[in-house]
């Protein structure tokens, strides 16, 4: 049985912060959310980058879905970066994150770096052929790795 006594430390300490806690749980989840969708984000990338480097045959209707389950993924994307969900701030450390404060200081760059995203994954999905399939995919791999390089911080 937990004590009463632990229970109640834990909350008031929670309290102390100045934090409910369904805001912790929402942050958890927020950051919970992002992180799926970058993990049909890599889903993707398994997808296409095989097709890329010529060990698999060109597949649009398997290119199609990778994007479709990655679009589906990130859907609540606007809903994710809460400042609550900062590194380093309570509520974000209720879900380990790789999030930079970067995105919070320079959230015009942020923008930005979805919007490339976002617009280099429409191309890709746009394309009808190996051929076209070829030339949209190397923004859409530089689109990921400038966010990252900007805004994630890798776990190592
Ligand atoms: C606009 C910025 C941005 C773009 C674009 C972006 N990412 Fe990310 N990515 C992030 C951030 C921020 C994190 C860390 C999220 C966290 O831990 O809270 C991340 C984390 C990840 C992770 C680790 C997920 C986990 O926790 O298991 C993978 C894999 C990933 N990204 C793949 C990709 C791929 C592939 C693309 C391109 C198709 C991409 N990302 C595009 C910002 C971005």
């Amino acid at each position: 049985m937990v004590s009463k006594t632990f229970v109640g430390l834990v909350t008031a300490g929670v309290i102390a912060l100045g934090l409910s806690s369904a805001a912790m749980a929402d942050a958890k989840a927020a950051i919970e959310a992002r992180q799926a969708c970058m993990k049909a984000n890599g889903g993707m990338m398994k997808v296409m980058v095989p097709i890329i480097k010529g060990q698999k045959a060109y597949d649009k209707a398997a290119i199609d879905a990778s994007i479709a389950h990655a679009q589906k993924a990130c859907g609540g994307w606007a809903d994710w970066w809460g400042a609550d969900t900062m590194p380093g701030t309570p509520a974000g450390t209720a879900a380990k994150t790789e999030a930079k404060a970067e995105i919070w200081s320079d959230s015009a760059g942020f923008a930005a770096a979805g919007k490339a995203y976002v617009t280099a994954e429409a191309a890709v999905l746009a394309s009808t052929d190996e051929a076209s399939f070829k030339a949209a995919f190397p923004a859409l791999g530089k689109a990921c790795g400038a966010c990252h390089e900007k805004f994630r911080q890798s776990e190592n």
